[in-house]
This record gives structure tokens, C-alpha cells and sequence, in this order.
């Protein structure tokens, strides 16, 4: 069955096709230009721009595969959470698509398809712990198979990757700054005391970034010689820091950044490994020992996290599983894989399938499954 995949949630309009949880060919188009000359993404233009290129997209993605939309058998569309007009977009579009024939429709959680992209690629473990962090999201998930997580944390305010965005455009870094953040973080080691590590001094598997935000406000307030005067168009890469800027400082500054996220998301990482064990010795029933440890999402291709968690998969003996960047980023073929899983499961919706804005959960609303 060939399952096609539709991703709209956010600034990347992608199509993608997978079988048998392999990717076959995927189209993806981002707007991070157009959005990076308002700072930020621009809801509306990102809704309109899907809607340009979606179709042309498709008819791409399916040339390439050599298929008619009479092959489809599935048809995955993210259905949240994210931007609400962006997400209508692909969701008519799938539904169009499965009126016109008889692919069955599967909405697929933007977030539970973020960790399954590795699986693309390589098979997950399960239990797996997941630390999903994203320019939206932060989340931490117990996966018990393809289709069964469990949401044990999340972030009270800002993102993770929205802390390493507000961060770069304090410092007039163009967005979505932390690529370019983690590049200059290379070049310095980190100062573990330059920032707070945010929200650890409790015993929950919540997150909270917005102090960290401060903090970075107040110190690049502090530290002028930190800050380009103006900020550069889109593509701008670290050769072109302007001379007026001390790079040796911006280096440690974005190294202990990198470091205060990194080692918050291990930290809670940890504490969620830490227990499952504690549980698994008293022999109590339900949430056992993991098995492995998987990384998603736009934030999961910096350097510095990666390390972390691979350090900490080492401690605890565990295999870690870290998407190659293309795949920790927006994409659609991690929507596929996920509306195949799905649909093995016997897991459809119909027509009047809803997408759901950020900061609502995702419902699990499936028509019933009927017998084989
Ligand atoms: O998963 P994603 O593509 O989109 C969302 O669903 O949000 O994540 C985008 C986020 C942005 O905040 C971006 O700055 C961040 O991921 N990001 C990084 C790196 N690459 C992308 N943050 C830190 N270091 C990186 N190397
Ligand atoms: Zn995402």
C-alpha cells in the first residue's frame, strides 16, 4: 500500500510517499525566507503559501514515484498541533484526494510523527523514552509501540527551539536562529555559569524556558559588543559576522546556550529513565524500564543535545536514536510513516476530520476499527 503523506502544520509545505515504512520520494518547499524578513512566522502568508504550492508539489512527488493518485491507498495528513488556517490547508487537500479515490484518510499527530521519523531509517526500540523538541514544542513521551505514547511532560511557555529563536533575535541573529547559533557554539566552550539552567529544582518532567529568555535578554542588554547593529538578510552564515561584533564572546555565550539547553533536556530525561527503573526494581506494574532513547524535532539536530543525550543513552546503557537533520526538522515523510502505522492498526478517520491548533490536545478520535 502506498501511503502518502501530507505536512502543512507550520512554514514547510511537504509531500512525501513511504511503503512498508521505507520512504519512497518526498517533495518539501519552506518558506523560512519569506517569514524570516518579519522575524518570525506570519500565519496568514504561511497559510496562503501552502496553498500556492501544495499542488504542484504533489503532481512533483508523484512523477517522481511514476504513480497516479488511483495508487494511493492511504492518505496521512498532519492534523496537529499547529498553525490553524496552515493546517486546513493540507487536510482539504487530503480529503480531496480520497473523495476523488479510494485512499483511506488517516490525520496523523505532528508530534507522534516527529519520533517516528527515525524509524524511516532505522527500527526504534520500544519502550522508547522520546524528548520531542521543536520551534513549538517540548515533550517528553513514552512510546510503547509506533502508535501508543504517552505524553509525561511538556513545556509551561516557550519552546526550546523558540528559546534558541528569541535568543538569536536578541542577539539580531535572522530567524530561525539556531542553526546559527549551534554553528558559532562551535567555535567556544561553554560557560556553565553565563546562564540559568530553567526549572529544574522540582521533581516534575514539565519544562519552562521563558526565564531563560530573560536571563539572555538581560545579559546581551548588559553586553552590547554581543549584538550585530542590525539584523542581516536570510542566508547570512557566521563568515559574515560584521567586525563591530566580539565573536570570541558571542562564541561562549551561544556555547553556554547551547549548554543550558542541552543539559535541561538531559536532566529530565534523566529523571524520566530514573524512575521507570525505580519502578521496574519495586516490581510494580505498568511503566517499566526503557529500552531506548529517541530524539526529534528541529532542536534534536543541535550539537550540543545530541551529545547530551548520547551521553546519557551511554549511562543508562541504552541505544540512542538521533534522526539525521533532515529528518529532525518539518518534514512530510515522517507523516507517512506515521499514518502507516496507523493505518495497520486499523486507524482511520473520515470526511469530517478536524485540525487542531497548537496548545489543544490532539484528540484520538479514529472511526471504529472493524474486524478483518
Ligand atoms: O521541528 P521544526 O523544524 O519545526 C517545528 O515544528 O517547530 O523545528 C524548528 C526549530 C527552530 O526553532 C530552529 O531554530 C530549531 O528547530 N533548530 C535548531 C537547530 N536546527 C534547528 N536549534 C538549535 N540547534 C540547531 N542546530
Ligand atoms: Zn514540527
Amino acid at each position: 500500500v502506498f501511503v502518502l503523506g501530507i505536512e502543512t502544520s507550520c512554514d514547510e509545505t511537504a509531500v512525501a510517499l513511504v511503503r512498508d515504512g521505507r520512504l519512497l520520494a518526498q517533495e518539501l518547499a519552506t518558506q523560512v525566507d519569506v517569514h524570516s524578513l518579519f522575524g518570525g512566522v506570519v500565519p496568514e502568508i504561511a497559510s496562503r503559501e501552502h496553498l500556492r504550492v501544495l499542488p504542484a508539489l504533489f503532481s512533483a512527488l508523484m512523477d517522481k514515484a511514476g504513480l497516479a493518485p488511483r495508487d494511493l491507498g492511504v492518505v496521512a495528513v498532519a492534523r496537529g498541533p499547529g498553525l490553524l488556517g496552515s493546517l486546513l490547508v493540507g487536510l482539504s487537500f487530503a480529503k480531496g484526494l480520497c473523495l476523488g479515490t479510494d485512499a483511506r484518510l488517516v490525520g496523523v499527530n505532528h508530534l507522534h510523527a516527529h519520533l517516528l521519523a527515525p524509524s524511516l531509517e532505522e527500527d526504534i526500540p520500544f519502550p522508547a523514552l522520546g524528548v520531542l523538541a521543536s520551534g513549538g514544542h517540548t515533550h517528553l513521551y513514552r512510546l510503547d509501540s509506533a502508535t501508543g505514547f504517552t505524553l509525561l511532560g511538556r513545556t509551561l511557555d516557550d519552546a526550546a527551539g523558540e528559546a534558541f529563536d528569541k535568543s538569536a533575535k536578541a542577539l539580531n541573529l535572522p530567524y530561525p536562529g539556531g542553526a546559527l547559533i549551534d554553528a558559532l557554539a562551535r567555535e567556544a566552550e561553554p560557560d556553565q555559569h553565563l546562564l540559568p539552567r530553567p526549572y529544574l529544582d522540582n521533581d516534575n518532567l514539565d519544562f519552562s524556558f521563558s526565564g531563560l529568555k530573560t536571563a539572555v535578554a538581560q545579559h546581551v542588554a548588559a553586553h552590547p559588543q554581543l549584538r550585530l547593529s542590525r539584523m542581516p538578510e536570510a542566508g547570512f552564515s557566521p563568515e559574515d559576522l560584521p567586525p563591530e561584533v566580539d565573536r570570541r564572546g558571542l562564541a561562549v555565550f551561544c556555547a553556554s546556550l547551547n549548554w543550558a539547553i542541552a543539559d535541561t533536556l538531559r536532566t529530565k530525561a534523566e529523571r524520566a529513565l530514573t524512575r521507570a527503573m525505580g519502578r521496574a526494581e519495586k516490581g510494580e506494574a505498568g511503566q517499566g524500564r526503557y529500552a531506548s532513547l529517541v530524539a526529534a524535532g528541529g532542536v534534536a539536530a543541535n550539537s550540543a543535545v545530541r551529545a547530551a543525550l548520547s551521553d546519557l543513552a551511554r549511562k543508562h546503557g541504552l541505544p540512542v536514536i538521533l534522526p539525521r537533520p533532515a529528518l529532525c526538522t518539518d518534514n512530510a515523510a515522517m507523516i507517512a510513516r506515521a499514518g502507516e502505522a496507523l493505518a495497520r492498526a486499523g486507524l482511520f478517520h473520515g470526511l469530517d476530520l478536524e485540525a487542531v491548533p497548537r496548545g489543544r490536545a490532539v484528540p484520538w478520535d479514529f472511526l471504529p476499527v472493524q474486524p478483518a
